[in-house]
């Protein structure tokens, strides 16, 4: 079977775009990254990519008039490149609501936090000053509402009585690099469907134990 044709969006350290390629690099993996595509030159996830072999190209927002024709370039950068799929791996740009509807079912974004909790910036912190014991990540399609979309997979770490933003942030970036392959390589596969705002993963392995913090 062909290979999804993925293009990574990012804006900067891009160690979610290493997961994605390290993935893709692997034997077998049903998806390949044909674009890299940054809205800052200095991005250091654009080595990562130039390092793998794949195009990059910078598109700087700070050069567009405005939201609409930055979205426009990027969507002409992404037919050109015939991706089938664009993953949003730290891109710190919000989407028009144009570019969202063209991309739909095609589109999707890594959060730092589990959701529909904690959404935004500043997640890690968030969670802090929530004082929840149990935090992650999300994988999600991306929908017009922000950090909204059915979700694809969520990932729960646990939040430790002395974490502060860095050692929190830490642990969930881990498990983000664990669950970002893992969509894309379902996606891959063929194996997913989403009905009524819910995600099914066929064949799909619901997880056995609950996550419980702290645990005694
Ligand atoms: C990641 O933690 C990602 O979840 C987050 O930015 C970081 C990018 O790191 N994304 C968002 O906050 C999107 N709203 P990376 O460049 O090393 O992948």
């Amino acid at each position: 079977m062909a290979r999804l044709r993925v293009a990574v969006l990012i804006s900067g350290r891009g160690s979610n775009l290493q997961a994605l390629l390290d993935a893709c690099g692997e034997g077998g993996f049903p998806a390949e990254i044909v674009l890299v595509l940054s809205n800052r030159p200095d991005a250091a996830g654009l080595d990562r990519a130039r390092r793998a072999g794949v195009p990059t190209r910078i598109l700087d927002h700070k050069v567009f008039a405005s939201r609409e024709a930055f979205d426009e370039a990027m969507d002409g950068l992404l037919r050109t490149a015939s991706a089938d799929l664009v993953c949003l791996a730290g891109f710190m740009r919000l989407l028009t609501p144009g570019f969202v509807q063209a991309w739909q079912d095609r589109l999707i974004n890594i959060h730092p936090s589990l959701l529909p909790s904690f959404k935004g910036l500043h997640t890690h912190r968030q969670a802090l000053d929530a004082g929840v014991t149990i935090h992650g990540c999300t994988v999600h399609f991306v929908t017009a509402d922000l950090d909204a979309g059915p979700i694809l997979v969520q990932a729960a770490v646990p939040v430790h009585p002395d974490d502060d933003e860095d050692s929190l942030a830490a642990r969930v970036l881990e498990a983000e690099h664990r669950i970002y392959p893992l969509a894309l390589r379902w996606l891959g596969e063929g194996r997913i469907s989403t009905e009524n705002n819910r995600v099914r993963v066929s064949n799909g392995t619901a997880a056995i134990y609950p996550l419980i913090n702290p645990a005694a």
